[in-house]
């Protein structure tokens, strides 16, 4: 197996081209930059000599045609091999509308970027000698048709044959979805829980099972890295949104047989329309917060009466913000002390209670 890699992520592109961006007034994403942002990375990336880019998904704004053809022509002209799964805004729909591919149609614009056999919208690569790529699809489509985040059975079935076949090869898995949670209950909770995959527990489970320790994923457009049981799930914040992140990692095995992976986080720190873009799209993020904050208050753990949850909301115009960033640290000495103590939690504290910043620079040792 080779001993030294280094690859590339960059997730939740949602790329759109000019004439597809929606106007609307409380859009989230700066989708505007999309393109630019992507092409500053990419001249970076070009420079570092990486061996593969990977993106977890969310590759377009909402699965538009005009952006998946822009970014497979723009992906085929790199000097470095890259790989997609798809993500929910990648493939909104089951049949193809106005607006949106067909589910189906995905792995056919992506036939250069994993997907080599694309009746399936799954797929098991050597990447390098002795390194295999596992790329997942975790949009699935309840009986009324509804997109719900979930990875059937048929997968299931189909990882467990290919870990079984590739015990001497170092996985890594890509799917768009969490598997492990990056915020506190996040599996529970009203708004987060729709960024994990709803069967993560089955996932983890065959994962373990068969030592793979490393889960790429994107989805949440927060930096994070989190652990269970062996299971690291690095996902990645969004190139749309604050801080427009993205990360190179660095495998290497030494001498005494230790494997190591080291993550290196960068910002995209400006684009032509938008020179000072890591201060305006700080703004752009706070000054569209206010209705999420409300909302996140009224819910578990907080319960907060709306007039309470109104009167708080605006001390915390920076919150999302500073989760997106990862490594952050929460208090709110003037809040309610139970207030105080549940915001403490989305804080970078490790189980032992000190503060632990590895979501953007840090260098895991999986064994
Ligand atoms: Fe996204
Ligand atoms: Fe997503």
């Amino acid at each position: 197996m080779i001993s030294n890699f280094r690859f590339a992520i960059v997730s939740d592109l949602h790329v759109a081209c000019p004439h597809t961006i929606w106007n609307h007034p409380n859009r989230f994403h700066l989708v505007e930059v999309s393109i630019p942002a992507l092409e500053s990375v990419l001249e970076h990336l070009t420079q570092l000599d990486i061996d593969f880019l990977l993106l977890p998904g969310d590759l377009t704004q909402h699965g538009e045609p005009d952006n998946h053809a822009w970014l497979q022509q723009r992906l085929a002209k790199l000097p470095f091999p890259t790989y997609v799964v798809p993500g929910n805004h990648d493939v909104p729909v089951l049949k193809g509308n106005q607006q949106s591919i067909a589910f189906a149609d995905f792995p056919y614009y992506y036939r250069k970027f994993g997907y080599s056999e694309p009746e399936k919208c799954y797929y098991s690569c050597q990447v390098l000698p002795g390194v295999r790529l596992i790329g997942l699809n975790s949009n699935s489509f309840n009986q009324r048709g509804e997109q719900i985040g979930r990875l059937d059975n048929e997968q299931l079935l189909w990882l467990e044959e290919v870990l079984a076949t590739a015990t001497d090869e170092l996985i890594l898995v890509m799917i768009h979805h969490n598997v492990v949670e990056h915020l506190p209950n996040q599996s529970h909770h009203a708004i987060a829980n729709r960024y994990m995959l709803d069967n993560a527990a089955e996932l983890l489970q065959v994962l373990r099972r068969y030592k793979v320790k490393l889960v790429f994923t994107g989805h949440l457009h927060v930096q994070d890295v989190a652990c269970s049981q062996g299971v690291y799930d690095i996902t990645t914040g969004s190139l749309v949104s604050y801080p427009h992140p993205y990360r190179v990692l660095e495998f290497h095995k030494d001498k005494y047989g230790r494997q190591w992976l080291q993550i290196v986080s960068y910002r995209v720190e400006s684009v032509p329309a938008f020179p000072n873009l890591q201060q305006t799209s700080r703004k752009w993020m706070g000054d569209r917060s206010f209705p999420f904050l409300v909302k996140f208050l009224t819910l578990p753990p907080f319960n907060l009466p709306l007039e309470e949850a109104q009167t708080l909301a605006p001390n915390l115009r920076d919150f999302w913000a500073n989760i997106a960033s990862g490594d952050a640290v929460f208090d709110y000495p003037h809040f309610p002390a139970q207030i105080r103590h549940f915001f403490q939690k989305y804080g970078a504290i490790a189980a032992c209670g000190t503060p632990s910043f590895i979501d953007n620079n840090s260098t895991l040792l999986l064994g």
